[in-house]
């Protein structure tokens, strides 16, 4: 337990430390006792209340072709598709009359959607819905594309690094990719005044422990906002069909350590959560998180957004199912409110 307590005391881990707290990982005690002051923190910062976000799944087209992604440019078995700015504007229509105020714009990395089109999108969005928060998730930029969007209005940009071992992030990817990119672009945002969300999966086929303490440590040094992670689960169109999904319990665990390394932070309770446990949200809430992402999306695309197999789209996280979501989140103690639920301070730690 002594590591838990260096964690505890001091809100911070060397790869080391990170190491060893990770080969107790399946040390229950060890992961209530981390759960318990995670929720403590988190109710320090935001009391007992869970933040919703719209996620508008826009577009599935995409020109990259990572190997764990169902939506990569390389599956020919996915029919595309791609929402007009008008059919957007309905999807926060809709999430706006539900009590919606941010909103996640989320897609593959489409060509069609350029700089131009994009800064007119989140221009519309902005003036239309001033009250509420625009988050972006649209994956590589550069600093000038970035720039433009934050000018036009974006407040938040969602990135997940997916992992910061350089080896890992190799096996996930196709050469074209690299993980200094995708870090260079994580302190773009955050250097643009974005609230930044990074991220990873548990348990990518190719992680280690010694992954996951890169993961921790690289959190620490950029000191995101956000940040989004959940079990990698196998999509059936991808090399890495075959391959065991992530834990739950692993997530959760992960959860907890994020919470305490990274007090003040929106940590969500993510759909692959979701999809892996059907009580998965409200463990990750116990664990630590204290956001949740319904689904917004028109009802006709939510099954191409298929990212990974059996994944959730019309259960308890569509938007739609706002009310018994609400309740299953009191009934767990917690109050769902309909804010824009922005990070709770300054930035406190990384290169800017
Ligand atoms: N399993 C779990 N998460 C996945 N993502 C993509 N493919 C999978 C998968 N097979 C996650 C990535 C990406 C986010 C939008 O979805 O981490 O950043």
């Amino acid at each position: 337990m002594e590591i838990a307590d260096k964690l505890i005391q001091t809100h911070f881990l060397t790869k080391e430390e990170a190491l060893e707290l990770l080969a107790h990982a399946g040390n229950k005690e060890m992961a209530a006792r981390l759960a318990q002051e995670a929720v403590k923190l988190r109710q320090s910062y935001y009391g007992n209340k869970v933040f919703i976000r719209g996620l508008i799944e826009f577009t599935n087209h995409c020109k990259n072709n990572c190997y764990y992604c169902g939506i990569r440019r390389g599956n020919g078995k996915v029919k595309r598709y791609r929402l007009t700015e008008d059919e957007i504007l309905e999807c926060c229509d809709s999430g706006y009359e539900l009590g919606f105020r941010t909103f996640v714009l989320q897609g593959g990395e489409d060509p069609y959607y350029t700089d131009e089109r994009m800064t007119a999108l989140v221009k519309r969005i902005k003036e239309t819905y001033p009250d509420c928060a625009l988050t972006l998730s649209v994956g590589e930029k550069s600093r000038a594309s970035y720039a433009q969007l934050r000018k036009a209005g974006a407040d938040r940009y969602l990135l997940r690094h997916e992992t910061a071992d350089e080896k890992h992030y190799g096996i996930l990817h196709p050469k074209e990719m690299s993980l200094a990119a995708r870090k260079q672009c994580l302190y773009d945002l955050k250097e643009l005044g974005y609230q930044v969300g990074a991220g990873f999966m548990v348990g990518s086929p190719g992680q280690t422990r010694e992954s996951l303490a890169e993961d921790l440590v690289f959190l620490q040094e950029l000191g995101p906002q956000m940040v989004g992670i959940g079990p990698f689960v196998p999509h059936h169109e991808t090399r890495f069909a075959g391959e065991p999904a992530g834990s739950v319990e692993l997530t959760l665990f992960l959860l907890s350590v994020i919470r305490i390394l990274l007090p003040k932070a929106l940590l969500p309770a993510t759909t692959a959560l979701g999809t892996m446990d059907s009580d998965g949200r409200e463990k990750g809430l116990a664990a630590g998180a204290n956001v949740i992402m319904p689904n917004l999306s028109p009802m006709k695309n939510r099954k191409q957004y298929d990212l990974y197999d059996n994944k959730i789209s019309t259960g308890e996280e569509a938007a739609e199912c706002l009310d018994s979501l609400k309740r299953r989140v009191a009934t767990a103690g917690y109050r769902l409110v309909c804010e824009r639920g922005d990070f709770a301070g300054e930035q406190f730690s990384g290169r800017t």
